[in-house]
């Protein structure tokens, strides 16, 4: 029996990539592979990349669990809560089942986020954190306590509930770990990343750039393209059976290198002030309590989440991707290089 293949969050930036990027992937032969779908346009839309439309009731474990035993989906990809505790060890149970059923080796992959592995979820960043590290797990399990916000905590919960879960059932999971991801989405809903985006909107905000850090901190970065190929390797391989790594072994930091958010909101702010969206050049320190205010505002999130969206410490290293011939084409430096049509990208697809 060959594979049949689940990918969520096809609307999304990410997820969207995933879904283009499969065409040319030259993947070994599948039978299904399903979208997870919310709407009627969104499963109209999938079908331009061969997958099959799928709803599920992602808040009933009865609708997860029938779909992927009724399906014999053997291969999910979650990419749409990057603090979901809810989901993942449904899905995982429903792929042991049919894992016995059916005899076939089966795959979870959960889309975390490196600030999962950062500053904000209580991970060291005193020296690189290498998504090899044999103590990652080890590690992660202390950030539950350690970590400073509590819903930072619930994610890294998450990661481990996946690795405990699926060591537990025989199934292989893989923790996904996006960081800043840029460039232009190539999927059919969303089209901009995050980071980059929360960048413009603040600083929209306010008519400036600030810089909330103290020092100059890093941050792994990673261009669209290779955040996507990185997942097709790892589908390659699970659709081949090959076992590249999974449970405590299974970290994959889509990653060419950091880059410092200083030089990242220089580069951008430039472009910004070129276009007019902001009045000032430079990049500032210290902004008013008001300011503080309209720049969470701009987020959706109180003031103290500002620097937590845009900023802060994560000393995470990409290393597992290149053991199994995952190479980035973009280096680190390309988002500098990038910065002004990263800014061109999301000015005109705000909003959308
Ligand atoms: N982009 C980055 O740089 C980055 C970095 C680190 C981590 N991540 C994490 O990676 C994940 C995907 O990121 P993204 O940039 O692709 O986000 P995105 O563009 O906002 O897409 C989110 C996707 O998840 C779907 N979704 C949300 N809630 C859902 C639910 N309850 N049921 C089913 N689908 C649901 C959305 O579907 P609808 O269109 O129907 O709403 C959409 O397809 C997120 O968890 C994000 O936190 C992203």
């Amino acid at each position: 029996m060959s594979h049949n293949i689940l990918i969520t969050g096809g609307s999304g930036y990410l997820g969207g990539s995933l879904l283009a990027g499969l065409k040319g992937a030259n993947l070994p032969p599948y039978s299904t592979l399903y979208a997870l779908v919310r709407t009627d346009d969104q499963a109209k839309a999938v079908r331009q990349y061969a997958a099959e439309p799928l709803q599920i009731n992602l808040s009933s474990p009865e609708s997860i669990t029938s779909t992927i035993i009724n399906k014999q989906i053997t291969i999910v990809f979650h990419l749409y809560d990057a603090i979901d505790i809810d989901n993942p060890s449904t899905f995982i149970k429903a792929l042991s089942q049919v894992k016995q059923a059916t005899g076939q080796e089966v795959h979870f992959l959960y889309t975390t986020g490196a600030k999962l592995f950062s500053e904000f979820a209580g991970a060291p960043t005193d020296k690189p954190l290498l998504d090899t590290d044999a103590e990652l797990y080890a590690i992660q399990k202390k950030q539950v306590d350690t970590a400073p916000i509590p819903f930072m905590s619930q994610g890294v919960q998450a990661n481990n509930l996946v690795i405990e879960e699926a060591e537990k059932n025989g199934v292989r999971a893989y923790i996904f770990a996006p960081c800043i991801v840029y460039g232009k989405g190539t999927g059919f809903g969303n089209k901009i990343s995050i980071q980059t985006v929360g960048i413009v909107r603040i600083a929209k905000a306010v008519r400036k750039v600030y810089d909330l850090n103290e020092g100059k901190p890093t941050w792994p970065v990673c261009h669209i393209d290779d955040n996507t190929s990185l997942y097709v390797e790892i589908l390659r391989a699970a659709l081949q059976d090959r076992d590249i790594g999974h449970g405590k072994q299974g970290y994959y930091l889509a990653s060419s290198g950091s880059v410092a958010w200083a030089d990242i909101y220089e580069a951008m702010g430039k472009t910004l002030k070129e276009r007019g969206a902001v009045d000032v050049e430079g990049v500032h320190v210290g902004p008013s309590v008001e300011e503080m205010g309209k720049m969470g505002e701009a987020l959706g999130s109180p003031p103290e989440l500002v620097r937590w969206a845009t900023g802060g410490a994560c000393t995470l290293t990409a290393e597992n991707g290149a053991k199994i011939g995952w190479k980035a084409k973009y280096p680190k430096e390309h988002v500098l290089e990038f910065a002004d049509a990263e800014v061109d990208w999301i000015l005109t697809n705000l909003g959308k």
